[in-house]
């Protein structure tokens, strides 16, 4: 293997090294042994409008695969928020993304967690949140918190290892959409997709 390649196989390696320690830190929080693969993170990239002119925010980015796709798909590193628990991850994250403004907070309290940023609006939202591991009730208040951060039918992008969406739909005032089923993902991933529900 040349040195470039042997290098790119190390930084791979020490992400995955670095995920499996944030899990066994905090099996709840982290919800997955390894990090996201580069097909899913893509799909989960691709609902980006990078035309938008606004920016993105993604909550749970670990150590970055999605946070590089989404870059990859044309945003810019300055129009990227990324709300990550981990102060471990936010460390590694803020190391090899010095540009996105990595913030090191609770998804799920975000008028708190975006300080002075509580009121910018985003395209689009791509969320890595285990949310099996919190109450429904908690994903639900979740989900609206993050819709109105976004224009309405701009839609909020959701990873999970169950086999139906983590937030039911009937629950409050959104929309439910199965995106896809990726089985190159350990473990097999669902993406579901959630948009305000349009006004009668
Ligand atoms: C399943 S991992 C996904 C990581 C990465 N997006 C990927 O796909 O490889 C979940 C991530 O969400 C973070 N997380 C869990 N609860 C969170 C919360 N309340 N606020 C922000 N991040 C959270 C964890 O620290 C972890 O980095």
């Amino acid at each position: 293997m040349a040195a470039s390649g042997l290098r790119k196989f190390a930084e791979k390696f020490d992400d995955e090294l670095k995920f499996f320690k944030g899990w066994i830190d905090r099996p709840r929080a982290v919800g997955s042994i390894i990090p996201t693969s580069s097909v899913t993170a893509r799909l989960m990239a691709s609902i980006i409008d990078a035309k938008s002119g606004l920016p993105v925010l993604e909550v749970g980015p670990g150590t970055g695969v999605i946070t590089k796709a989404i870059l990859r798909r044309g945003v810019k590193p300055s129009d990227l928020y990324a709300v990550e628990y981990s102060h471990d991850f936010v460390k590694h994250l803020r190391r090899n993304y010095p540009d996105v403004n990595v913030i090191e907070g609770d998804g799920f309290n975000l008028d708190m967690t975006l300080g002075e940023k509580r009121d910018l609006v985003f395209d689009c939202v791509v969320s890595g949140v285990p949310l099996l591991n919190f109450p429904v009730a908690r994903r639900v208040a979740y989900l609206e918190s993050l819709l109105r951060r976004i224009p309405s039918g701009r839609p909020v992008v959701q990873l999970t290892y169950g086999p139906k969406s983590p937030i039911p739909p009937g629950l409050g005032d959104y929309t439910v959409e199965h995106f896809h089923f990726i089985i190159r993902n350990i473990p097999p991933t669902q993406l579901w997709l959630y948009r305000r529900a349009p006004l009668n």
